[in-house]
C-alpha cells in the first residue's frame, strides 16, 4: 500500500447525544490521535449495532445519527483528518461477519464480560436476540475490514477487543493468510477516565440512569448539574472530615481539572492536592468545590458547544460529510473483502488456478486455494 500510515477505526451506537463519560472515555484521546497528523482514520456510527438491542424502535437511530455526528464534529474531531461513515451503508459488514462467525464458539461469546453485563441491563436474560449475543463478531468486522491497528475507546471495549484479536488469530491460521491485521485498544491516559462515574455517583454514566451531563449541554444545564452532584453522604457540615475517593465531584476534578485550568480558576489552593487534604481535614464545603468544578466545566464545553452550534447551523453539510466518509470507507472495505473472500477460496471466477484445478485439468484434487497465490 502506498499509505504508510497506521489506520484507526473505532465508533458508536447512535442511540443518544454523546456525554462527559464518552469524552474522557475516547473522545479526547481520538481528538489527540487526529491531530497528530500520524493516522489515517475512520470513525463510524454504528446503527447496525444500535439495531440490535433498539430492533423495534429504528426511529431512535435515526434521530441520533446526526446528533452523534455533531458530538463528534463539536468535540473537535476534524473532518479533515478522517472519514465519518455509517455501519449500515458498508457491504463488508454484513459479509465478513457471516465468515467470522464460524470461527467463535457459542460458549466463547456467553463469556464476554461486556455482553454478559448488557445482557441484564436489558433484561434479555429470558429473550436474547441472536444478533444482540453476536454483536461482537461483528465489531470485529467492523475492525477488521479496515485493517485498523488502533482502536481507540473506552475500557468497556477491551472485551471486544479481546475477541477481535481471537478472530484475527484463528482466521490468519485457518486461511494460510495475513491479511487481517491484530488491533490493539488505545486507553486514556488516566484511570478516573476509563470510567467516568454519572453525577449521581452511579459507577457509570449513562443516558438510561438519567446521570449524564452532555456534550450539548447549554451553560445553566452544566451549572445546575453539578451544584446537584452526589458527594460524600457524610459530609454533612462544613466542618466535618469529607472523604474524596471515590467523591465524584473529586473525580471529576481529577478527570478535567488538569493543572493549568485548576490554577487558572483556583487561587486559594496551589494544587488539586492541596484542596482534596483540605476536603478530607474538614473545613471544606461541597458548594466551594461545586463552584469550581462547574467554572472548569464550563471551559471544556464551551468551545465543544461553540463549535457544535456552527456544525448545527449547516446539517445538510455535515450530513454530506457522512456521505462523503461512507463512500471511502466503503472502498476501503471492499479491498480488504476482496483479500478475505481470497484468503477463504471463495474467489471461483477471478481465479486462474480454480480454472487450473477443476476446468483446464479437469476434477478436483488439485490445487487448494491457498497454494495457487
Ligand atoms: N460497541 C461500541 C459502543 O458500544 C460501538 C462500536 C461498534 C465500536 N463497532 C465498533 C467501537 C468498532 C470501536 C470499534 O459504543
Amino acid at each position: 500500500m502506498a499509505d504508510e500510515k497506521k489506520i484507526i477505526l473505532t465508533g458508536d451506537r447512535p442511540t443518544g447525544a454523546l456525554h462527559l463519560g464518552h469524552y474522557v472515555g475516547s473522545l479526547k484521546k481520538r481528538k489527540e490521535m487526529l491531530d497528530s497528523g500520524k493516522y489515517t482514520a475512520f470513525i463510524m456510527i454504528a446503527d447496525i449495532q444500535a439495531l440490535t438491542d433498539n430492533a423495534e424502535d429504528p426511529e431512535k437511530i435515526r434521530e441520533n445519527i446526526l446528533e452523534v455526528a455533531l458530538d463528534y464534529l463539536g468535540a473537535g474531531l476534524s473532518p479533515e483528518r478522517c472519514s465519518f461513515f455509517v455501519q449500515s451503508h458498508i457491504p463488508a459488514l454484513y459479509e465478513l461477519p457471516m465468515y467470522f462467525a464460524n470461527l467463535v464458539t457459542m460458549a466463547r461469546l456467553e463469556r464476554n464480560p461486556t455482553v454478559k453485563a448488557e445482557i441484564a441491563a436489558r433484561n434479555f436474560e429470558k429473550s436474547l436476540p441472536v444478533g444482540f449475543m453476536t454483536y461482537p463478531i461483528s465489531q470485529a468486522a467492523d475492525i477488521t475490514a479496515f485493517k485498523a491497528h488502533y482502536v481507540p475507546v473506552g475500557a468497556d471495549q477491551l472485551p471486544m477487543l479481546e475477541q477481535t484479536r481471537e478472530i484475527v488469530h484463528s482466521f490468519n491460521r485457518i486461511y494460510k493468510t495475513d491479511v487481517l491485521v491484530e488491533p490493539e485498544a488505545v486507553l486514556p491516559d488516566d484511570e478516573t477516565s476509563y470510567r467516568l462515574v454519572g453525577t449521581d455517583g452511579n459507577a457509570k454514566m449513562s443516558k438510561s440512569l438519567g446521570n449524564c451531563i452532555y456534550l450539548k449541554d447549554d451553560p445553566d444545564t452544566i451549572r445546575e448539574k453539578v451544584m446537584n452532584m452526589f458527594t460524600d453522604p457524610n459530609h454533612l457540615r462544613v466542618s466535618d472530615p469529607g472523604e474524596t475517593d471515590g467523591n465524584p465531584v473529586f473525580l471529576y476534578l481529577d478527570a478535567f481539572g488538569g493543572p493549568e485550568l485548576f490554577s487558572a480558576h483556583c487561587t486559594a489552593y496551589a494544587s488539586l492536592g492541596e484542596l482534596k487534604a483540605h476536603y478530607r481535614r474538614g473545613g471544606l464545603g461541597d458548594v466551594f468545590v461545586k463552584k469550581l468544578l462547574n467554572e472548569i466545566m464550563q471551559d471544556v464545553l464551551r468551545p465543544i458547544r461553540e463549535r457544535r452550534l456552527q456544525y448545527e447551523a449547516d446539517k445538510e453539510g455535515v450530513l454530506g460529510l457522512l456521505k462523503a466518509g461512507t463512500e471511502s470507507a466503503r472502498e476501503q472495505s471492499d479491498r480488504t473483502l476482496a483479500e478475505v473472500r481470497e484468503a477463504i477460496g471463495l474467489n471461483y471466477f477471478t481465479d486462474k488456478g480454480f480454472s487450473n484445478a477443476y476446468i483446464t485439468r479437469g476434477g478436483a484434487g488439485g490445487d487448494t486455494p491457498n497454494s495457487t497465490k
